[in-house]
């Protein structure tokens, strides 16, 4: 091996600005520093959520109701999750960068599960990948090919025909038998840290005391050893009401449009833009062309 670029290597493993790796993860766990995670779709919110200090970041598939307005995360492809995971890859620099394995990309086969998440890490610069569900076999299979995964179980969007709705899960004893099982059998399979997604916070702070590796909740209460939100909740960039687990921590929407009011306000009242935001003739070829000198009217006020 030859070290080329090193990230991190200049910030020791426990300064607040080492790279952030699977096994950092493991090891918050064990000392009990909770675990701060979120989504991000694009180069600039990545930028701003690493440069937060947020230590893992997900291209989730979430991407397809929040970015691109659909009605749910099925329709997503591989390639469009390729195309966003680049995006976010040119401006991390700290956190831990996982991939969404989107709707259908590993359903079919192990086989075909490993290709697609092959292509996460080769052609996007992915760490790790998150799948959502009990597949123990493909967490068996990409932790054997050096592909990090995180699990997600609990209220699974991708299942989302199969649950007949957006519902908290786990609510029997039987279901949350079967979620401890399909957990530990996980973390037994390879998984590096396990989403846990809209469940009852008893239930998740049971997983998270049994596993030894780290859960990450969202809607699943206060117990678990992280916490992840969509990026798009947090600032308020939904156009719906918020889930009840969802705290709104900025109003992106408000700032926003506030913003492109002012803009189109200037505009249609010539306010934008002014003489010293306009580009000028050197006063030369002012003459020559004799062109007119920039009036007082047109300059900024
Ligand atoms: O797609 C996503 O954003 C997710 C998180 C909500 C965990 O899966």
């Amino acid at each position: 091996m030859s070290l080329t670029t090193f990230p991190g290597a200049a910030a020791p493993s426990d300064s607040p600005f080492a790279k952030v790796t699977m096994p950092a993860l493991g090891e918050m766990k064990r000392q009990g520093k909770p675990i701060s995670a979120l989504t991000a779709y694009d180069y600039s919110t990545a930028r701003l959520v690493d440069e937060a200090g947020i230590d893992m970041i997900l291209v989730g598939d979430s991407l397809a109701m929040v970015v691109m307005g659909l009605e749910n995360t099925l329709a997503i492809t591989v390639d469009e999750m390729l195309h966003h995971t680049r995006a976010v890859r040119r401006g991390l620099r700290r956190a831990l960068l996982v991939a969404d394995m989107p709707f259908g990309s590993y359903h079919g086969s192990v086989a075909e599960g490993l290709t697609n998440a092959v292509r996460f890490v080769k052609e996007a610069g992915a760490e790790a990948v998150k799948i959502e569900g009990s597949r123990i076999e493909l967490v068996r299979a990409l932790t054997e090919a050096e592909i990090p995964v995180v699990a997600h179980l609990g209220l699974t969007p991708q299942s989302v025909h199969r649950m007949g709705g957006y519902k908290v899960q786990a609510r029997t004893v039987e279901a949350v038998e079967q979620l401890k099982t399909d957990a530990c059998a996980l973390a037994e399979a390879g998984a590096g840290a396990l989403v846990l997604e809209g469940v009852p916070r008893e239930v998740a702070a049971a997983i998270t005391a049994e596993l030894a590796i780290p859960t990450i909740g969202i809607g699943a209460g206060p117990d678990c050893d992280g916490q992840i939100l969509v990026f798009h909740d947090l600032v308020n960039l939904t156009f719906a009401p918020a889930a009840k687990f969802v705290r709104r921590y900025g109003d992106a929407a408000a700032l926003m449009r506030a913003a492109i009011e002012h803009y189109r306000e200037d505009v249609e009242h010539r306010a934008f833009p002014s003489d010293e935001e306009s580009y000028h003739l050197p006063q030369a070829a002012r003459k020559a062309l004799d062109a007119p000198e920039p009036t007082a009217k047109l300059r900024k006020v």
